[in-house]
């Protein structure tokens, strides 16, 4: 009899065609995601599990898969899962990095183009019959990115590559990190390593690219806006739980920083009432930092790699833990 794998929710074709050739594959449709409820029921017979960023696997999903070899997650992320109850239960758990950090860091750079040249806004004006006319001296002026500093907290591979976007624009990049890299390396992509508060005084534009964690959780908070430049961006692809949004939403009104350009909010998906969308000096992007189509491919590929490796109990291609 083959094994049982579940998925929290449809794959590409060709990913999906490799699992089935080897395990008996069920597929939740329906809400996303998927009700606890429902993912406590199917986990109990399954030995692996596919699941996306947005599905929460603590401990109680953890402790009913009895005879869960592998759960692969569609994503670099992975705070969704209890990586520490997993590994006690020798439960391997497969990630997909490296795959995405074009994408994300491209994403990150979009932001920042559309925030300092006002893009977004711009696009509403025009929709909205507002460019009444053409704009002269003074109006409706952006912010030139040479010479601006760039400040990177979290200089891991999705920042460094955001690193070499912003040095082909002939940006300062300051970055903050657990541990500073090689000189070497510092050179190479021509960055300064900075103390956390350097970076959050020095910065034009902050971008984030630290995982939400309990040290990470709500950091950047008006104590953080407040030492900021008034002139500053704030840019967040990584995780939304790491900015407190009640303070960014003040921050942004009060002008206590010029503007924030998120891919990523504390709850998701955000809808229409959310407290940012009044804002002008915003730009939100709907969780999509590795939505391309040759990424989520190759996420595809990884993610059932690793599932894979982990069904035959060996360690997946991305491993978190061991
Ligand atoms: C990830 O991979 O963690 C992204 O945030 C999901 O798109």
């Amino acid at each position: 009899m083959k094994e049982k794998v579940f998925l929290t929710r449809t794959l590409h074709d060709f990913a999906l065609k490799d699992l089935k050739k080897k395990y008996d594959i069920e597929i939740h449709s329906g809400e996303i995601p998927i009700p606890q409820s429902k993912l406590k029921l199917k986990i109990k017979k399954v030995h692996g599990l596919i699941c996306f960023p947005y599905d929460r696997i603590d401990k109680e999903i953890i402790k009913l898969g009895e005879n869960l070899k592998i759960i692969s997650t569609y994503s670099v992320g992975y705070d969704h899962i209890d990586t520490k109850f997993a590994k006690k239960n020798k439960i391997r758990i497969g990630y997909t990095p490296e795959v995405l950090t074009d994408a994300t860091a491209d994403m990150a750079f979009a932001l920042l183009l559309d925030l300092l040249r006002r893009i977004t806004e711009g696009d509403r004006n025009v929709r909205n019959g507002k460019w009444k006319q053409i704009y002269g001296a003074y109006d409706y002026v952006g912010v030139d990115l040479q010479g601006k500093t760039l400040g990177i907290i979290g200089l891991g591979r999705i920042g460094k590559t955001l690193a070499k976007r912003a040095k082909a624009f002939d940006m300062k990049i300051i970055y903050h990190n657990r541990k500073q890299i090689s000189k070497t390396e510092e050179k190479k992509l021509g960055v300064k390593f900075v103390t956390f508060k350097e970076l959050v005084t020095q910065s034009d534009i902050l971008s984030i690219h630290v995982p939400h964690t309990k040290e990470t959780d709500k950091m950047f908070d008006m104590k953080i806006f407040k030492k900021m430049k008034k002139t500053s961006f704030l840019i967040n692809t990584s995780r939304g739980k790491v900015v407190n949004e009640k303070d960014l939403k003040i921050a942004l009104e009060e002008k206590i920083i010029a503007g924030a350009g998120l891919d990523v909010f504390e709850t998701e998906p955000i809808n229409e009432k959310h407290r940012f969308t009044k804002l002008e000096n915003i730009v939100l992007a709907p969780h999509i930092g590795s939505s391309t189509k040759e990424t989520r491919i190759k996420m595809a590929e990884i993610t059932t790699k690793n599932l894979i490796l982990g069904m035959k109990g060996k360690k997946p291609i991305y491993s978190v833990g061991y």
